[in-house]
């Protein structure tokens, strides 16, 4: 009882989550609307993504994907169906996440030139596409400037400029391959795009990773912020980056967040900022998980012979992955949990202790899928199609055991009745996405021309 008491919070009724769709929907209105006032908390960014692939697309494409766990290099050959891909990860170190932007997309640029060398491409002129994982107000397909860094990067100097221009200046200073930039879009963007070269009922796409997004096709008419002579041409129609991590960050979700919740957006690099995301994502998880163990040790609840020095007692210390590796354990043996405790230094721990702390993961990953399958709902309720596939990517859906489950069980019980939805995982995901991107672009160019 004592224990239930502590994580309450954690099991809302199902009015909590239909609530939160009611506000997510207004926000999302709100957001869309040409006078933005101080109270609008999601972007909105129309994308300038006007199309998803037809399946038709061709030709060589270089590919960024920047703002996840891994920043990679790909190469991505288009012919029709048949894709290859070619991709390499490069690290990019702490002191990069958090120096000046002049250092990041020098290190960017160097990693494309080692790339394009090591592939023989030098001679090859490339078009671009880049996978850039954070809000940017869209000017053009190849014009985004940087609304504000989210996750953990916080590069000096980036803010407002457009990371077009800044790849641009660092591919001359530090390379001599010819690569043009030919699209910005956001990993849910990317997402969305990869899987809808395959299935064109795919129109929302969804990050479960590092951070929380989604993205969907709008209809132009809605879309205040679009300029209007714009609006004659066709299609019309064009994705909107919903940057709906923000969700929350006017108070409006405060109903359901919890002691824990308020803790680590205290203690994290922006607080007040990403409250939604904040509920849900792999950055912050896991801390949540932290935070419920450590208070119910304090409590002397949870192992009764503990070390204060251990690690369980480290802020960020215990991963998401952590979590799902909990989550994964199905007997009395607890394999995975006991490993997790070893790594944390707790000793003498019982059964009893690997139960509750499986208890805990278990609630805290159900109030964050479901919570994802309420902004989802929201958005295939408002598409309103019979049949709507939506593109996931991250380590958080490709890694939890439970997550897509659990969120197919709460979209079925949110959506309007006969509404049909697939959750896909779009393989490959954002740097496929660019490069298709990319490749509709030139071929809308073309026609144009
Ligand atoms: C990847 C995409 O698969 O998912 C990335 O290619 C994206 O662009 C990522 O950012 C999100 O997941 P994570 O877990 O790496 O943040
Ligand atoms: C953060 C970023 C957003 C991105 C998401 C998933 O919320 O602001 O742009 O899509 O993380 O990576």
């Amino acid at each position: 009882e004592k224990i239930e008491a502590i994580v309450k919070g954690f099991k809302l009724p199902a009015a909590a989550y239909k609530r939160a769709m009611t506000l997510l929907n207004q926000e999302l209105n709100n957001g869309l609307k040409s006078q933005k006032s101080n109270a609008t908390v999601l972007s909105m960014f129309p994308t300038f993504v006007r199309s998803t692939p037809d399946g038709s697309e061709k030709g060589e494409f270089l590919a960024l994907d920047l703002g996840g766990t891994n920043f990679r290099v790909l190469l991505v050959r288009l012919n029709g169906q048949e894709i290859d891909i070619q991709s390499k990860t490069y690290l990019i170190p702490q002191t990069i996440m958090l120096g000046t932007g002049t250092q990041l997309f020098d290190h960017i640029a160097e990693c494309i030139g080692k790339f394009v060398a090591e592939h023989d491409l030098i001679s090859h002129q490339l078009p671009l596409g880049f996978t850039f994982s954070f809000p940017c107000h869209q000017e053009g397909l190849a014009k985004a400037k940087l609304s504000h860094w989210t996750k953990g990067f916080r590069c000096e100097g980036v803010v407002g400029e457009d990371i077009c221009q800044l790849l641009h200046e660092a591919l001359k200073r530090r390379t001599n391959c010819k690569v043009e930039i030919v699209a910005v879009v956001n990993d849910a963007v990317g997402t969305l795009m990869s899987a809808a070269h395959g299935d064109r009922n795919c129109e929302i796409g969804i990050i479960l990773g590092t951070g929380c997004n989604a993205c969907y096709m709008e209809r132009l008419d809605n879309v205040h912020t679009w300029n209007k002579e714009e609006k004659d041409f066709q299609p019309k129609q064009v994705i909107i980056n919903t940057e709906w991590g923000a969700f929350g960050d006017n108070g409006c979700l405060d109903f359901m967040r919890t002691e824990f919740d308020r803790e680590v957006d205290t203690f994290s690099v922006n607080p007040s900022k990403q409250t939604h995301e904040k509920m849900i994502s792999g950055m912050y998880m896991g801390e949540i998980v932290r935070l419920v163990l450590e208070r119910l040790t304090h409590d002397q609840l949870l192992f009764r012979s503990v070390d204060r020095e251990c690690a369980l007692f480290e802020r960020g210390r215990f991963y998401t992955k952590y979590v799902s590796e909990i989550e994964s354990d199905t007997d009395e043996f607890f394999r995975h949990t006991k490993q997790v405790l070893d790594d944390m230094q707790v000793e003498n721990y019982t059964t009893e202790d690997c139960k509750i702390v499986k208890y805990v993961c278990t609630l805290v990953s159900a109030r964050a899928a479901f919570l994802a399958a309420a902004g989802l709902s929201t958005l295939i309720n408002r598409l309103n199609k019979q049949d709507m596939t939506i593109a996931v990517d991250g380590s958080l859906y490709r890694f939890h055991p439970r997550f897509h489950n659990l969120m197919c069980l709460k979209i079925k019980e949110l959506v309007k009745p006969g509404l049909k939805f697939r959750l896909s995982l779009s393989h490959d995901g954002s740097g496929k996405g660019a490069a298709l991107t990319a490749a509709v672009s030139l071929r809308l160019r073309n026609l144009k021309n």
